[in-house]
This record gives C-alpha cells, sequence and structure tokens, in this order.
C-alpha cells in the first residue's frame, strides 16, 4: 500500500514538472513569435498601435508611392490587378477599399464598370496624395477617399458587395475586430479580398527576400523616407503575421466562410478570398 502511495505521488510530481515545463517552452515560442498586432512602428512609444500607424503612414506619405513601386519593381501593380480579376467576376457594384492609402487599389478598381469605390484610411495624407491622384484621373465621380478606421468602420451593416484590403491587414491593432468589422459592413455573400505579404519558405526565395526586407530595404527606406522606423517596421511585421493558411483560419473564426488563398510571386504575397457567413 505504501509503495503504491508513493509510486502515485512519484507520478503526480513528474506530471506537475512536465505541465510547468510544457508552459515555459509554450511561453517562449509565443514570445519568439509575436503577433504583428504587437509589432509597433515606433517602440520608445506607448501610444495606440493604430495612432502610430497612422503617424509612420503620414510621415512617409510623400514617398510612399516611389518607394513601394522601385521595391517591388513594379510587380505591386500587378498583384493589384489580380485582385481586380477576381473583383471583375462577382457582383461589384458597391466596393470599400479598407486601409486604401494613396488609393492605387481603389483607382485600379475603378477601371471595373459599373462600380463605384470608397477608400478608407487613417493618414490623411496618404489620402491627400491619392486624392490628388484621383483628381488628375478625373475619377471623382467613381473614387472616393475618405478618412475612416477599419476597425470602426464608419458605414451601415450589409452596405457593400466587396471590401478589398492591400497590405493593410498587418497594420491592424486587432485583426479580428477589423475582419468582423468587413464582414459587418458586406452585404448577404459578400466577399472579401486580403492582398499581403507572406513569408517565402523555399530556398532561395526565402533567403533572397530575406535579404532583401531585412537589410536592404530599411537602409534605402530610411534613406529617402527620412523615417528611421517605417522600413524596418515592415519586414517586422511581415514577419510576425501569420502563415497564409492560419491567416486563412483567423478569417473564417472572424465572420467569414470559404476562406481560400492564392500565392502569388513565389509566396512573397498571398490573395486571401471569403464570404460572408
Ligand atoms: C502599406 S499601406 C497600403 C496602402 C494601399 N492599400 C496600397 O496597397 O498601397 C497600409 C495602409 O493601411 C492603413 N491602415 C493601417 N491601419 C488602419 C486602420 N485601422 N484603419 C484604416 N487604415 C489603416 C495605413 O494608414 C496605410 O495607409
Amino acid at each position: 500500500m505504501l509503495y503504491q502511495i508513493s509510486i502515485f505521488h512519484y507520478n503526480t510530481s513528474i506530471l506537475l514538472k512536465n505541465t510547468v515545463y510544457l508552459q515555459i517552452i509554450l511561453n517562449f515560442q509565443s514570445f519568439l513569435k509575436m503577433s504583428s498586432e504587437k509589432i509597433n512602428p515606433y517602440k520608445e512609444k506607448s501610444n495606440a498601435k493604430t495612432e502610430q500607424v497612422a503617424e509612420m503612414f503620414d510621415n512617409i506619405s510623400g514617398k510612399y508611392d516611389f518607394l513601394n513601386h522601385f521595391f517591388s519593381l513594379g510587380i505591386d501593380k500587378i498583384w493589384r490587378r489580380k485582385v481586380r480579376n477576381i473583383v471583375k467576376v462577382i457582383p461589384h457594384h458597391q466596393i470599400l477599399d479598407v486601409a486604401t492609402g494613396t488609393g492605387d487599389l481603389a483607382i485600379a478598381l475603378s477601371k471595373l464598370e459599373g462600380s463605384n469605390i470608397i477608400g478608407v484610411d487613417i493618414a490623411n495624407k496618404m489620402l491627400d496624395v491619392g486624392r490628388i491622384k484621383v483628381l488628375k484621373q478625373k475619377l471623382e465621380d467613381k473614387v472616393d477617399l475618405r478618412n475612416g478606421d477599419s476597425l470602426n468602420l464608419p458605414f451601415e451593416d450589409n452596405k457593400f458587395d466587396v471590401v478589398t484590403v492591400a497590405f493593410g491587414v498587418r497594420n491592424f491593432e486587432n485583426i479580428g475586430k477589423g475582419l468582423n468589422e468587413i464582414s459587418r459592413v458586406l452585404n448577404r455573400n459578400g466577399k472579401v479580398i486580403v492582398l499581403e505579404f507572406s513569408n517565402p519558405s523555399k530556398f532561395p526565395i526565402k533567403q533572397l527576400f530575406n535579404f532583401y526586407s531585412r537589410r536592404l530595404m530599411p537602409f534605402i527606406g530610411k534613406l529617402v523616407s527620412k523615417d528611421s522606423r517605417a522600413y524596418s517596421y515592415l519586414p517586422e511585421s511581415v514577419q510576425a503575421f501569420p502563415t497564409e493558411d492560419k491567416f486563412a483560419k483567423i478569417i473564417e473564426d472572424n465572420g467569414f466562410t470559404n476562406a481560400t488563398f492564392k500565392n502569388v510571386s513565389f509566396g512573397i504575397a498571398a490573395i486571401h478570398v471569403a464570404t460572408k457567413s
């Protein structure tokens, strides 16, 4: 009897020890893989991520378009065209482009017949750059760029046929809240299309992308934009963003169904599509 009790105590203490070890390992793993929601542009500041993101994009607004096309060698235009081709074959009368920035995707979508696009962003200076492009291209009847936070969209329920987000979700302070807001403003069977950077996993694209995004981009980005953090924040937030399959699951957990994705340019970016549930 005494023997059985001591064996029981021995097993319980081993189990407890293992549970503690497992907890330490899990905490360490989550420390290593911080969620992109926790990656802030200005680490030394204590204000909310949304405010810091708006400040950073306002700071670089004058150089954003140039650096965007320069760093991507113009491939970003091809990615936006791919998004437009997806939108083309679904009902698309009322489109909302969330985190529209300087409006490149909104402008690309305006080429679709019968489309009306509203673009929202929290960075006013990015919107100002976009409004000049809209005026120059005489698109003011089709494209309306407004200030608006993706986490609290200034629209009634069920308003839009399609919501697009290009390179914006990674910057959200609360991704789940942003996705639920997008679902709320979509009408029945409405679609969300998210274009976002990924972390390519195959040799040699992974190594090339890492060198390019973590070394070259911060160096040139700092030189040109004069914001010392903006182009270091970019690779950090990309690295912390969930993998494509995990993000598809997050989309389905936050107001959507049938989430699918397609990698583009060797997995440097991915296009996610889902239907409002
Ligand atoms: C990398 S830029 C992308 C701009 C544009 N979609 C494009 O493809 O070039 C990210 C944009 O997301 C905006 N953004 C980030 N968080 C936001 C939020 N919570 N609500 C609205 N816009 C947001 C930023 O201000 C910035 O203009």
